[in-house]
């Protein structure tokens, strides 16, 4: 079984930070984002890890490509442009050679482990089985229809769902997966869906099963996601870095990065990145802050890196 993780996508949510870190490497709870999909992969048994990058390849060659993928032997290769998932997974075919893999999408984070459903898919002989979990509003998500255990269709982001179970950002895929790719055309928002390559096996008959997901589930994406995925990681309690100083009260969840500094009147429910240098006359709510931060506004409630916007 080998690990696939698509970590091409700009982070455009969370600019200006990911201007300076990419989302897969942006420190959640004080360890890069891709270390917790590292965790589950390795748990997983997976022996290999490729991830898939785009332009933030340089900088993720630079701070993933002198380790191991937690021990686990790690490689790159680069989608060229940003097409969608099913796109990015076909540059990761010369890497899977054949074997089975996990499908991993960078930014999501989840709270139990997936081996389980890892062993399922083994035991089914499925050619494929997707991670779907109940959510309480689908319309955002790839949505699928399960009778049985069977995904019998797929929709991605339908505008009334039929079912509330999302596609939860983890597929084990057999080989079957190759031969749809190439007779995939591109969506109504343009780009390759693996929402619709999962549905082509679908109609051609392959048996493909859900694994249904009732733990924590969090994509990093936005500010809000971000801080509530920091919040669950850390417990809700203040976590303060290697030499960071803080010189104002902590309330709620509070993450400041090793080496940052940090002077308001308070810091309320926000990250501060590592090496950060913070200097605001109010104070700090619901922010992700990184790199040279000066304010003398009564409430900094952003995110903000520095001189990037
Ligand atoms: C992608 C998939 C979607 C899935 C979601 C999970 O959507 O296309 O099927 O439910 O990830 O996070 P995207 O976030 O690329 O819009």
């Amino acid at each position: 079984m080998k690990g696939v993780i698509l970590a091409a996508g700009k982070g455009t949510r969370l600019y200006p930070v990911t201007k300076a870190i990419p989302k897969p490497i942006l420190p959640i709870a004080n360890r890069p984002t891709l270390d917790y999909a590292f965790d589950q992969l390795k748990e997983c048994g997976v022996s290999e890890v490729c991830v898939v990058v785009g332009e933030n390849e340089a900088v993720m060659r630079e701070a993933l490509g002198d380790r191991t993928a937690n021990g686990l032997p790690l490689s790159f290769v680069r989608q060229v442009e940003p097409k969608g998932l099913a796109h990015a997974v076909g540059f990761a075919r010369e890497f899977v050679d054949g074997e089975d893999f996990i499908l991993y999408l960078g930014d999501a984070i989840y709270d139990r482990p997936l081996k389980p459903y890892v062993d399922q898919f083994r035991a089914s002989g499925s050619a494929n089985l997707n991670l779907v979990k109940p959510v309480e509003d689908p319309r955002r998500f790839g949505v699928a229809n399960v009778e049985e255990g069977r995904i019998v269709k797929l929709v991605e982001k339908p505008a009334e769902p039929e079912s509330n179970l999302a596609m939860a950002g983890m597929y084990v895929f057999g080989p079957q997966i190759w031969d749809v790719l190439p007779d995939l055309q591109p969506s109504g928002r343009g780009e390759y869906e693996i929402t619709d390559a999962i549905q082509m096996l679908i109609d051609r008959g392959h048996f493909v099963e859900a694994g249904i997901y009732d733990g924590e589930w969090f994509d990093t994406g936005t500010l809000e996601s971000f801080l509530a995925t920091s919040r669950f990681l850390t417990h809700s309690y203040p976590v303060v870095g290697e030499g960071a100083e803080v010189s104002c009260d902590v309330h709620g969840h509070v993450v400041v990065g090793d080496g940052a500094k940090v002077t308001a009147t308070e810091i309320v429910d926000s990250v501060i990145l590592p090496g950060a240098v913070v200097n605001v006359s109010g104070a700090i709510r619901g922010s992700l802050l990184g790199g040279e931060v000066t304010s003398e506004a009564d409430l900094v409630e952003a995110i903000k890196f520095g001189d990037l916007d």
